[in-house]
């Protein structure tokens, strides 16, 4: 979908369907109020009448308005004015573009970026109207032979400013949520394609592809015997149960001064969990294809910041595997060396994602990081915790948890943090290993392994983000979401000083 800034007199606008927002009570947003005045009060006669009340993400589609140059005028309900805010703005936009997306008309002018929650600036609901846009068009059809995509797509959206000030601003959010829809679509077609597609060779393939596509992206793919050679034994421990080979997927974007540190962002690619020996129960067990989504958003923040070219330098870290029970396969009581040295007790071969993240999270020290944060679908618990709206944040670096917290709350991609304290260490007591790879009691299991990762990210400041919770969604509406590539995006656009 393509979006353009459009200006000027909002009555004189030729627009196949001018989007216009309404609230409760038939209070008109400005821009109705203009269109209002324009037909001579047609919009508030109809209001009267009671066919639409401004509600939510209620719709209602007019024709032959009066007065004015569009075809059509859609009204969009926003709720009560007092309450307006950012989810009532999204809800709005994803309810007009869902109903045009069914409809013949392919190019539509909306209004709704003038119509500004509290708290929230022009810029951000441009960007804001990009994404969720896309966000409510996207669809998956790769693996249907019957393809349902709707047969007139909703091509274009312009979006309307008032102010010829505001248009540089409003072009820049453009530009800024392009770049993270397209990076959010690209973890969601990732994410959603099933475990026998995408597996982790198909993982370092997109790598090589995304490389072959952006020429400053250098892609490295380590191989079982590379990270045989390195003493990956914890990695490799997972991958031996499953028949597809374990890769590390390394994509390294230099865009910034040449001795910046780097920005690293690891992500679990744990193509499948079927939870290995420690085998886990059958029903949703197909929903552990998303155990990749954390790989994912790695791939779609790199994209991200290659399309806007930004001035920093970035790392992209995915180990890939698969976890499955097999005759080779780690079994409870194994003990394996990890690449830092440091032993391992697996007494749980389902608790594989911190086994997979610790050696890639060593190996990051040697790209001498500013920052790693790590993404991973790492435990049910955190889901349990939290629900299912924020990622679960995990750092001892103040500086840090502020940083992430604000670029999730920017973007609209938010984290919420949970203790990493030493209290919980002795959790992870082995008698026979440096430490286990759960926890000896079930309290606590997203903190448990979050303890777990911190014994190997001591060389630099680190963050981890659980998105058990937020990275898929199941039921009617099953699929991924593309989370947390927004606030791992707004976060390198700040860190690149792309934003004020
Ligand atoms: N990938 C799962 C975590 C998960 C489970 C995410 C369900 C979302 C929904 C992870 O590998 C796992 O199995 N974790 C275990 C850890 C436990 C054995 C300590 C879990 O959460 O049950
Ligand atoms: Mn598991
Ligand atoms: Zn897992």
């Amino acid at each position: 979908m393509e979006f353009k800034i459009k200006r000027g007199d909002l009555t004189g606008q030729k627009t196949p369907c001018l989007i216009l927002g309404v609230f409760e009570k038939h209070k008109l947003s400005e821009p109705a109020e203009a269109i209002d005045k324009a037909s001579g009060g047609h919009l508030s006669d109809i209001l009267r009448k009671g066919d639409m009340d401004g509600e939510t993400g209620r719709t209602l589609m007019l024709y032959g308005i009066p007065g004015v140059s569009c075809e059509r005028v859609l009204l969009i309900g926003c709720g009560k004015r007092k309450e307006f805010n950012r989810r009532s703005y999204r809800k709005a936009l994803a309810a007009a573009v869902t109903l045009l997306n069914d409809t013949r008309i392919t190019t539509a002018l909306c209004t709704l970026p003038e119509v500004i929650p509290a708290g929230m600036t022009r810029y951000r609901t441009v960007r804001d109207a990009v994404t969720t846009c896309a966000d409510s068009v996207y669809h998956y059809d790769r693996t249907k032979q019957e393809k349902k995509s709707p047969r007139f797509p909703l091509k274009r959206l312009d979006l309307w400013v008032a102010e010829k000030q505001d248009t540089q601003t409003a072009q820049e959010a453009v530009r800024h949520g392009g770049a993270i829809a397209r990076g959010v679509a690209l973890a969601k077609d990732l994410s959603n394609l099933p475990g026998n597609i995408c597996t982790p060779a198909y993982l370092a393939d997109k790598a090589i592809d995304l490389g072959k596509d952006y020429p400053e992206l250098r892609v490295e793919i380590l191989e079982e015997k590379d990270l045989e050679a390195l003493g990956m034994g914890a990695l490799l421990s997972v991958s031996r149960g499953s028949r597809q080979p374990a890769k590390l997927i390394l994509m390294e974007y230099r865009g910034g001064a040449q001795d910046a540190k780097p920005v690293v962002l690891v992500g679990k690619g744990l193509t499948f969990d079927a939870g290995g020996i420690s085998i886990k129960p059958a029903s949703d067990m197909d929903e552990m294809k998303f155990d990749m989504c954390g790989g994912a958003s790695v791939f779609g923040a790199m994209l991200g910041a290659l399309e806007l070219a930004l001035p920093l330098n970035l790392v992209g870290v995915v180990p890939a595997s698969e976890n499955l029970p097999d005759g080779d396969a780690n079994k409870p009581g194994d003990i394996v060396t990890s690449l830092s040295g440091q032993t391992i007790e697996i007494l749980n071969t389902d608790a594989e994602g911190r086994l997979i993240l610790c050696d890639a999270l060593t190996y990051c020290e040697r790209f001498e990081p500013d920052v790693v944060i790590d993404m991973a679908t790492l435990t049910g618990a955190c889901a349990v915790a939290l629900g299912k709206h924020p990622s679960g944040l995990f750092t001892q670096n103040e500086q840090l948890a502020a940083e992430i917290l604000t670029a999730g709350e920017a973007a609209g991609d938010r984290a919420w943090r949970l203790p990493l304290w030493d209290d919980y260490q002795e959790e992870l007591d082995s008698n026979f290993a440096d430490m286990a790879n759960i926890g000896n009691s079930r309290w606590g299991g997203a903190i448990t392994a979050a303890c777990f990762l911190a014994r190997y990210t001591k060389q630099y400041p680190w963050a981890h983000l659980d998105i058990a919770g937020i990275a898929w969604r199941s039921g009617k509406k099953k699929g991924a979401t593309g989370r947390p590539v927004s606030l791992l995006t707004e976060l390198i656009l700040k860190r690149s000083g792309q934003l004020k």
